[in-house]
């Protein structure tokens, strides 16, 4: 974690705890300084939208590129239009956040070249099983995906949830499309993949990897 959201979260559990004084004390309420710190509640508030929607950026044209890598193999064969029914929400995810990130100016991920080589060759070489390998990825994706949009919208909503209702509104509208997905991966046959419990649970781990390095790099 870097130094500014690891401030950030010490901050407001002070905050919680009461480990420093109220609010009120100072006779502000959202500008109020940390002065130790150097921060305000808004600069907190602002370090951990930018984190998510960088993060959310990354995650989406990795989602993107598994998909071309998927449709590279298998766009020709009864399961291509599934994938790129998928697909095409994911431009539109990806379009919203790559909006985002200007109006937020949020820098792009350094990593992003690397995600783009990566991204495809797990969506291409889980295809080259078939297409019960391309379902269990998306299953293995959608399924981590989800979850981690769940831990976005909980933080959003601990914070300001009025303040941050529109990219709730983001978050939920994709979270639902992320387990359409998933549950299309499922009803097209994901668990017939070969060593499906482990092939899931290795894309799930690499998903925990890729989500840790794109809140770091
Ligand atoms: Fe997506
Ligand atoms: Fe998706």
């Amino acid at each position: 974690m870097s130094w500014a959201p690891a401030a950030a979260v010490r901050s407001l559990w002070r905050l919680r705890t009461g480990a420093l004084r109220p609010l009120s004390v100072y006779g502000r309420r959202i500008s109020a300084r940390f002065y130790s710190l150097g921060m305000t509640l808004d600069s907190i508030n602002r370090a951990a939208v930018d984190r998510i929607i960088r993060v959310d950026h990354a995650g989406e044209y990795g989602a993107n590129r598994i998909n071309a890598g998927q449709m590279a193999v298998l766009g020709r064969t009864s399961v291509g239009p599934v994938i790129q029914k998928m697909w095409d929400q994911e431009k539109d995810h990806l379009k919203k956040f790559n909006e985002l990130m200007v109006a937020f100016r949020v820098r792009p991920r350094i990593l992003m070249p690397f995600r783009n080589v990566v991204g495809f060759a797990l969506g291409a070489g889980t295809a080259l099983l078939g297409k019960e390998g391309a379902m269990a990825c998306t299953v293995a994706v959608e399924e981590s995906i989800a979850h981690h949009y769940n831990n976005q919208i909980r933080t959003l909503m601990e914070k300001e949830p009025e303040k941050h209702e529109e990219l709730l509104q983001v978050i939920r509208k994709f979270r639902d499309e992320e387990l359409e997905h998933h549950d299309l991966g499922l009803e097209h046959d994901a668990q017939l993949a070969p060593a499906y419990t482990v092939l899931k649970s290795l894309i799930q781990a690499r998903c925990s990897v890729a989500i840790y390095l794109s809140e770091r790099f």
